[in-house]
């Protein structure tokens, strides 16, 4: 299962749920808006990790049918208990095990980046979607508004320039508006089109947006697993210092992702 090879990356389904999930949760239901399908529509959902795009398309698209597709048998059986009806299926962007021209909708959320070969995610998706159906996506604003990360890699770069090795913010340009674009372009995808996801993400404290970074799951917390104890405590200070925190302690930051969706041509 070839990127899913970065080992460990996704790692646990729980502390993905405290690092990402429960942000993704807050976009999917933006992404599922602006895309303002019918009901009764076949969705491939590619990337589905636990689930938290299949089950905004379980709640609002009313899907005819639904297959997630993931390398990791773990996040699948999350996916598979949280939205009854719907197919999961182990398996790779890369080379998707499904028909062609089978779905009206192929999607995926926060997964673009991560394929070694988006060129070839871009063209499955595309592949399996019938012509006049939609391709779309939805990537984390690394490098602007996805400020839980931003924030601490523009806080870990002080202490440590080497963290630049893990900031997805340099190391996925693919994630802003013309780079998505033209690689639906490149895939052959009519009318390419990019739309700003947002939403406000509340802290109720340092710990609460200190404590997932130590999960392991992600580039940020795989990261803080490689440290020595006293960088990591650097880092953790650095950022209380800097991040904006009201009088009672909470933390409010800006989160974006970008969507983007095209059309396969007839
Ligand atoms: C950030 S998670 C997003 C999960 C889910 N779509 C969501 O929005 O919460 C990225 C997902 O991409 C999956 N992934 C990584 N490499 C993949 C590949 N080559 N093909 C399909 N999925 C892959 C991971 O297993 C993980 O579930």
């Amino acid at each position: 299962m070839s990127s899913f090879s970065r080992t460990g990356l996704w790692g646990a389904a729980d502390a993905y749920e405290r690092y990402m999930g429960r942000w993704s949760r807050g976009v999917a239901p933006l992404f599922l808006d602006w895309l303002g399908a019918p009901p009764g529509r076949a969705w491939a959902d590619i990337g589905c990790g636990t689930g938290e795009l299949s089950l905004g398309i379980a709640r609002r698209c009313a899907p005819g049918r639904l297959v997630g597709i993931d390398p990791s048998r773990a996040f699948l059986d999350r996916a598979a208990s949280r939205v009854p009806g719907a197919e999961f299926r182990e398996g790779d962007a890369a080379l998707l095990d499904l028909p062609d021209a089978g779905f009206d909708y192929a999607v995926s959320g926060l997964v673009l980046n991560f394929l070694p070969d988006k060129a070839a995610g871009l063209a499955e998706m595309a592949r399996v979607v019938r012509p006049g159906g939609t391709v779309a996506l939805y990537v984390w604003d690394y490098a602007g508004h996805m400020q839980i990360m931003r924030r601490f890699f523009d806080a870990a770069r002080l202490v440590d320039p080497a963290s630049s090795a893990y900031d997805d913010g340099i190391n996925a340009p693919i994630c802003r508006p013309e780079p998505l674009r033209e690689a639906f372009r490149a895939a052959g995808l009519a009318a390419p089109e990019t739309t700003a996801l947002d939403i406000p993400a509340a802290f109720a404290g340092f710990d609460d947006y200190w404590e997932p970074f130590l999960g392991g799951t992600g580039s940020a917390p795989k990261y803080c697993a490689s440290l020595d104890e006293s960088t990591r405590d650097r880092i953790r200070d650095m950022l209380r210092e800097r991040l904006p925190t009201g009088p009672d302690g909470e933390i409010l930051l800006a989160v974006r992702a970008w969507g983007v969706r095209g059309t396969v041509p007839g």
